[in-house]
């Protein structure tokens, strides 16, 4: 066997980079990952002995390990995620900008020595299969073995991506990463090195990432959210497609006919939950079924003969734990049953894990995610939840029940709706239709949402997150519109697009809808508005259903509840559309005129 310091590549371009930048860091070692399962194991047993990981118990949860990591590194950072751009106007009114030659300076100081102690891995990955025309291929060096095992179930990685690197020349986005925290000599390492100081950079003119500081999701894990959103949709704008922040699925209805539909909903509004739905008992008797294409990311372009067509980028899910268990969500139930990554869940004392919402009933005793002593009564007294808010799984796409055959095309799946949603206490209904290419454009570029744990922030407040990539654009937002606008000349017919709601709470602060499962009431309604069979009223925010054009078999939900869900309230919308104003306000410079105009026309609409 070689030794891991061997190089897998013969890419004069990648040989040169590699040692730049371990020049620059300083590793103590370098490992070429060839992502074999004896490479991942190893990894996993050495960070088991580091005190990283802990084996969960292999009879009940074979293949698992779970991570606990520092209580100061949770979540995404934005305030600290940069878009360094030439020009400030490039990045736009809604990205944090610096100017790159500022920002190298800045990171070169960081990146000085940042590795000493550590081992430099260098992680080969393709986001999409290896080979797809619709993929793309990045090398993440970093300091941190829980970013490699992660990475290995997130994306395609190893010897066959280092294959393609070598064979095509293909450009490369190259991407590093350190936790941030050098050894020195004797220093003995703790569990989750991180550093309090944080930048997530990206530099999308010349398709570069820098990530410091942080060994948490999408700060370090750089093919999802950096590589896969940010410049992902820097190269789409410029390529003619789209990378969005939606799921994919299909829905099989009794004929056997296949819909496709993306949808975007912000961080922790229930993407994975939606991409897994099992319907109803009574739809599963007539032969509804709903397959998983991805859950969290969606590259979109129009083939040859003007059809959109979507790929799921990832090879994973990195998964919100909180709420999913097996009645909310039996499907990830599954697919995290064996060989996933828990972190920040709680550990039981038979060496399983548990979070809020997995079960009913909680454990007795367990040992919640910061390492302390937990029970229910300390939950209650103290309100400390016994897994962080943000906790998460990262598990295998493939070992999803509803995985759809089709996940793996290359050529992608057909998309023939998309859908908007956020998380919205009140104004917003359960379900409508937009007018138009361009007014759906327009209910997604004004979604609001309330923040979730997924960022460091006010948790609750109402943010305008258009099409749930405010965190996610590589550009000014504007111009990300004004690319969708685009998009419809590339398109023989424009997909229809909806927005939903699944948040909506009563007087007493309750949900008024159920979701989950009973979310197929709605999704029927917009697959057969798709196919041309569901019927609809014309109200002034668009098409909506009425309570007779929904089947309700199986479920007792009264017109006067669903009407309650559904209301318009005309002074809910002034504020609203005063609310949307922010946003004109703030990318006057870029924002389409199309937009401007289907303002006009709302105004004029909820004032008639
Ligand atoms: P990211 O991975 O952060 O992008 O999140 P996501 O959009 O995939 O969200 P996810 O499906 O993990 O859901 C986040 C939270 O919303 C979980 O606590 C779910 O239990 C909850 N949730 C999802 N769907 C529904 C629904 O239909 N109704 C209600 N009330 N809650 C839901
Ligand atoms: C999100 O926040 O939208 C996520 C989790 O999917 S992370 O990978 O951390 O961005
Ligand atoms: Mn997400």
């Amino acid at each position: 066997m070689s030794s891991p310091a061997t190089p897998l590549s013969r890419n004069p371009h990648l040989l040169r980079w590699v040692n730049k930048v371990a020049i620059l860091c300083k590793p103590a070692a370098i490992h070429w990952v060839d992502g074999s399962p004896s490479e991942y194991d190893a990894l996993c047993a050495r960070m088991v002995v580091d005190g990283t990981f802990i084996k969960l118990n292999q009879k009940k949860w074979p293949g698992c390990y779970l991570a606990r990591s520092d209580a100061s590194d949770v979540a995404r950072v934005e305030d600290r995620t940069f878009i360094c751009s030439l020009s400030k106007e490039a990045a736009g009114a809604t990205n944090n900008w610096v100017n790159p030659f500022e920002m190298r300076k800045t990171l070169k100081a960081r990146f000085n020595g940042c590795m000493r102690g550590r081992t430099m891995y260098v992680l080969p990955f393709s986001m999409g299969v290896p080979g797809s025309p619709m993929s793309q291929i990045g090398v993440e060096l970093t300091d941190s073995p829980y970013v490699v095992v992660n990475m290995r179930i997130m994306a395609r990685i190893g010897r066959e991506v280092f294959k393609l690197i070598d064979a095509d020349f293909k450009r490369v986005v190259p991407c590093v990463h350190s936790v941030g925290a050098p050894l020195m000599p004797g220093q003995k390492d703790v569990a989750w090195p991180c550093n309090k100081e944080k930048y997530i950079v990206h530099f999308p003119e010349t398709r570069e990432i820098w990530s410091y500081g942080s060994g948490y999701g999408g700060n370090a894990l750089l093919g999802k959210k950096c590589f896969a959103l940010r410049i992902a949709s820097a190269i789409a704008r410029d390529e003619g497609w789209m990378a969005e922040h939606m799921l994919i699925l299909g829905v099989e209805d009794p004929q056997s006919r296949k819909t496709y539909v993306a949808a975007a909903f912000p961080s922790a509004c229930g993407k994975t939950n939606f991409a897994m739905l099992i319907p109803p008992r009574h739809y599963q008797r007539q032969g509804w079924k709903i397959w998983t294409v991805g859950d969290d990311i969606a590259w979109l372009r129009p083939d040859s003969k003007g059809r959109l067509r979507a790929i799921n980028p990832e090879a994973g899910f990195f998964g919100v734990a909180p709420g999913t268990g097996a009645h909310t969500n039996p499907s990830a139930m599954r697919s995290l049953a064996r060989n996933t990554i828990f972190t920040n869940v709680a550990l039981t004392d038979d060496g399983g894990v548990w979070w809020e919402g997995m079960t009913k009933e909680p454990p007795a005793h367990a040992i919640d995610w910061k390492g302390h002593d937990w029970t229910p009564a300390i939950g209650r007294e103290k309100g400390h939840p016994a897994a962080h808010p943000n906790a998460r799984f990262t598990a295998p796409a493939r070992q999803c029940p509803s995985i759809d055959p089709e996940w793996e095309d290359p050529q992608g799946v057909p998309i023939h709706g998309i859908i908007f949603g956020g998380r919205r206490a009140t104004t917003m209904p359960l379900v409508f239709q937009a007018f138009s290419w361009t007014h759906g454009i327009y209910v997604g570029a004004t979604m609001g949402s309330e923040m979730t744990a997924a960022a460091a922030g006010t948790i609750g407040k109402v943010r305008r997150d258009p099409m749930a990539m405010l965190p996610f654009c590589g550009y000014d937002m504007g111009d990300y519109f004004q690319h969708w606008v685009n998009m419809q000349q590339a398109l023989h017919e424009p997909p229809p697009v909806f927005h939903v709601n699944w948040f909506r709470k009563d007087q007493d602060g309750k949900f008024i809808w159920p979701g989950f499962s009973e979310n197929m009431r709605v999704l029927q309604w917009i697959v057969d508005r798709i196919q041309g069979r569901g019927r609809a009223m014309n109200t002034p925010i668009g098409w909506m259903p009425r309570h007779r054009d929904i089947d309700w078999t199986g479920l007792d939900f009264p017109v006067e509840k669903f009407e309650e869900l559904q209301q318009v309230d005309r002074a809910a919308w002034k504020a609203e559309i005063i609310g949307q104003g922010e946003l004109f306000f703030d990318l006057h410079a870029s924002m389409p005129r199309e937009l401007s105009y289907e303002r006009e026309m709302l105004i004029s609409r909820i004032r008639a």
